[in-house]
C-alpha cells in the first residue's frame, strides 16, 4: 500500500512504500497515475536504482523518447539521458544546461510529452543547503484563476510552439556553448500548434497549455492581440501562488506531469558543485488514449477518477 502525502497547496506529493527498482503492481500503477494527475509532481524518496530499472518504471507510463542526436545518454540505454555539469578527462559527461528557465518539455513537438522521471545521484550543496532546485507551476490552478471572459475567448484557440525559441534563449545566456540550430535541425523540428487548454486524461481538469519557453503565437488572433494575451498568460501562470519548488536529495525519483505543470531548473550552483541526474522522458501517446487510462484503473479494480 502506497503512503501518499500531498502538499496542502495542491501541487506536489511524496510517495513512500514503493521500491521503484521492482515491477510496479497494477494497484500501485493506478495509484501513481491518480497521484500524478492530482498533484502534478510526485517524489519517491530514498530509491536505489540502475538505468534499466528507471527505464522499466518510466516505460509503464508511455513510450520513452530517444534523443540521441544531441544528448548525453547512458551507455546501452538511449532512453536514459544524463544531466550533469561533471567534466571527466576534459569531457562533459552530461547535458549541463538543461531546462534553465520556465518551459514545458516537448510542447514544440507534434507528439507531446506526458511525464519526466528523474533520478538524483549527486546533488550540489553549499553550507549544507541543496542547490539546483527544480520549480514547478500549477497550470490547473492557473486555468481556474483565469478571467472568465478570457477562458471563453481562448476556449477554441490554438498556440504555435517553436523549439527554436528556447534554444535561442539558452544560447543568449552567459557561457552557453550551444551553436545556433542548423537549417536541417530546424526542418526536423518545425513549429507545431496545440490547443490553448487541455483536459487532463486522468483528472478531467482543464489546464493552461502555454509556456514562455516555446509558445510564440495564438494562431487565430492578430499578431498584436496574440502578443498582448501571451504576455498576460506568461505573467499570470508564474505567480508565486502557483509555484512549488522541489529541493533535491540524493535518491529522489521525481516525476512530473507536463500536461499540467511548467518547470524551471535553477542554475544556482557552480562548475565545481557537481550535479548528476538521470532522466527518462515519457511521451503522451498512451496517456492520451482513453482505453489505456480506463484499463489501468480497471486492472486495479477501480474506475477512472473523473
Ligand atoms: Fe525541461
Amino acid at each position: 500500500m502506497l503512503d501518499i502525502e500531498r502538499n496542502p497547496s495542491g501541487l506536489g506529493a511524496q510517495i513512500k512504500g514503493i521500491d521503484i527498482a521492482k515491477p510496479v503492481s497494477d494497484q500501485d500503477f493506478a495509484a501513481i497515475l491518480s497521484a500524478l494527475g492530482n498533484s502534478g509532481v510526485v517524489c519517491f524518496p530514498q530509491q536505489v536504482i540502475e538505468a534499466a530499472q528507471l527505464k522499466a518504471f518510466a516505460g509503464r507510463f508511455g513510450t520513452l523518447e530517444i534523443n540521441v542526436a544531441n544528448a548525453f545518454y547512458e551507455p546501452g540505454h538511449p532512453e536514459v539521458m544524463v544531466l550533469s555539469n561533471i567534466v571527466e578527462d576534459g569531457k562533459p559527461i552530461g547535458l549541463a544546461d538543461a531546462g534553465q528557465d520556465w518551459h514545458t518539455d516537448m510542447s514544440y513537438s507534434r507528439e507531446i510529452a506526458y511525464a519526466n522521471v528523474l533520478y538524483a545521484i549527486k546533488v550540489p550543496r553549499r553550507d549544507g543547503k541543496a542547490l539546483g532546485r527544480t520549480e514547478f507551476a500549477d497550470m490547473r490552478a492557473a486555468y481556474d484563476e483565469l478571467p472568465g471572459d478570457l477562458k471563453t475567448r481562448l476556449a477554441d484557440k490554438t498556440i504555435t510552439h517553436d523549439f527554436n525559441k528556447f534554444w535561442e534563449h539558452m544560447r543568449s545566456q552567459p557561457g552557453s556553448r550551444r551553436p545556433p540550430l542548423t537549417e536541417e535541425q530546424r526542418r526536423r523540428k518545425p513549429p507545431v500548434s496545440h490547443p490553448v487548454f487541455l483536459t487532463h486524461p486522468v483528472t478531467g481538469r482543464k489546464t493552461l497549455y502555454a509556456n514562455p519557453g516555446y509558445s510564440i503565437r495564438i494562431n487565430e488572433l492578430s499578431s498584436q492581440e496574440s502578443d498582448e494575451i501571451l504576455d498576460f498568460l506568461f505573467r499570470h501562470q508564474l505567480q508565486a501562488k502557483f509555484v512549488h519548488a522541489h529541493e533535491w536529495t540524493e535518491g529522489d525519483v521525481l516525476m512530473w506531469d507536463n500536461l499540467c505543470t511548467l518547470h524551471n531548473a535553477r542554475p544556482d550552483y557552480g562548475p565545481d558543485e557537481h550535479r548528476l541526474i538521470k532522466r527518462c522522458q515519457v511521451m503522451a501517446d498512451k496517456i492520451l488514449n482513453p482505453a489505456f487510462v480506463r484499463t489501468a484503473f480497471e486492472r486495479a479494480g477501480s474506475a477512472v477518477p473523473h
